[in-house]
């Protein structure tokens, strides 16, 4: 099964905060991507490379759309789908009133895959197609996620949450059926299809000692799963977390200690390290889900990006749903942005898309698998178009660089402008 996508296409190859900004992207104002069995063959200029394709290759043509690799939302959570914008709290008060009875309807395996259905659906027609998310504490609520995103044939990780302390009885583990429910699922789910499994501690106010070396147990078992949690997101919690391990030096200690930082460990937010904290990720090759729309819905902070770059820490964007208010990575770029603003930094368009893309897949380590047009990558792609809305469409016609197109697609665009997902190859959005 052979396929080719013509149209203007654009994906990254290094980091624009590390090489000349020329080195960090290919560009092609009229390209193609070449795709067999779902993988990526080739890409490059439309003209040289149409000469090349056998006549067994399906073309297909978007004469007005931008080509690029399917976005990577490095945290959201698929239970909180239905509790979205809910009014009014910061972190820790939003958890107890409005999250933890969302979370509570999951133990229903019927009523999680309804709602993974319906979450998987909207991260499509945004343009999102791999995800790294939260569960709730529930066996069932993995089930029912990777259920659908298998029958979708997407690459999703996914974990059930483990708390066994400061939460209500009805959404609490034990450190033993925590470390037994989470072995149980890797071994169901873990590297079936394009699924993975992540370990996924809520965050230290709601796991003890005990829950928190048994998941580092886990993963030295399991090196290849990940581990998925919230750091440093909110100064309330991060004044609890010195109370509750006062031990510790720090809140990344916590989690240090219990041997859960490493190459595929993605800290959510982190918005208020010390730089003695970022350098540990930094060398420890973790990762920061930077989760802009979330980090102002809830007051939590402005994530310092800089910092994290300082010290080399992979990151990647995440919507955080439903702390965040948009399913839309483009709508996430438009938050970001603005956090940075605030900080009297500027976050470049190339950045953005970088982070939305390669550098999600390399927060995730699964460059070479996603997040770019590489030979031999899953053809996850997406195709943006310029004119969806008679704003946009107007703004594009007094914008002449690729930066202002990008920063423009950023700043107006949300799923109206996705005009179509590919999965492997194939279109799954209409
Ligand atoms: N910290 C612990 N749990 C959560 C959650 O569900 N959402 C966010 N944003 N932060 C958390
Ligand atoms: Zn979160």
């Amino acid at each position: 099964m052979k396929k080719a996508y013509r149209g203007e296409l654009l994906h990254f190859i290094a980091d624009p905060a590390k090489v000349a900004l020329i080195d960090s992207y290919q560009y092609f104002e009229d390209g193609l991507l070449v795709i067999e069995n779902g993988l990526v063959v080739q890409v490059g200029e439309a003209d040289l490379l149409l000469k090349k394709l056998s006549n067994d290759t399906e073309l297909i043509h978007y004469p007005h759309g931008l080509i690029m690799p399917g976005f990577i939302d490095t945290h959201v959570h698929y239970p909180q789908t239905e509790m979205i914008a809910s009014y009014g709290e910061q972190l820790l008060q939003w958890l107890e009133n409005y999250t933890f009875p969302a979370e509570r309807e999951f133990s229903d395996l019927e009523h999680g895959k309804r709602v993974a259905e319906f979450f998987l659906t909207q991260l499509l027609a945004a343009g999102t197609t791999t995800a790294l998310v939260f569960g709730t504490v529930h066996k069932a609520s993995v089930d029912a996620f990777f259920t659908i995103a298998q029958q979708k044939k997407l690459r999703m990780i996914c974990g059930k949450v483990l708390m066994d302390q400061n939460c209500p009885d009805y959404l609490s583990d034990t450190a033993a059926s925590g470390y037994a429910d989470s072995k149980a699922l890797i071994e169901k789910w873990h590297q079936v299809d394009r699924l993975q499994y992540a370990i996924t501690p809520r965050f230290a106010p709601t796991c003890s000692k005990a829950q928190l070396d048994k998941a580092g147990e886990l993963l030295a078992q399991y090196p290849d799963v990940y581990l998925h949690t919230h750091l440093c997101e909110n100064k309330d919690e991060i004044a609890w977390v010195a109370e509750l391990f006062p031990e510790n030096t720090g809140y990344l200690d916590v989690y240090d200690k219990s041997k859960l930082l490493g190459r595929r460990s993605v800290f959510a937010h982190g918005v208020h390290l010390h730089d003695s904290e970022c350098q540990r990720l930094g060398e420890t090759n973790s990762a920061i889900a930077f989760c802009p729309s979330s980090n102002l819905f809830l007051g939590s902070g402005l994530f310092n990006l800089q910092q994290a770059q300082q010290f080399d820490v992979n990151v990647g964007f995440g919507s955080d749903i439903g702390a965040g208010t948009t399913f839309s990575m483009l709508s996430t770029l438009n938050e970001g942005y603005k956090t940075q603003q605030l900080r009297g930094d500027k976050l470049s368009p190339f950045q953005s898309f970088y982070l939305a893309t390669l550098g999600g897949a390399i927060a995730l380590d699964l460059e070479g698998t996603i997040g770019n047009f590489t030979k031999g990558a899953e053809a996850d792609f997406i195709v943006l178009d310029y004119t969806a809305t008679p704003l946009m469409a107007r703004r594009m016609q007094h914008c002449k660089t690729l930066t202002e197109k990008l920063f423009i697609l950023s700043m107006l665009g949300d799923e109206r402008h996705v005009l179509a997902t590919h999965i492997m190859g194939e279109k799954v959005t209409e």
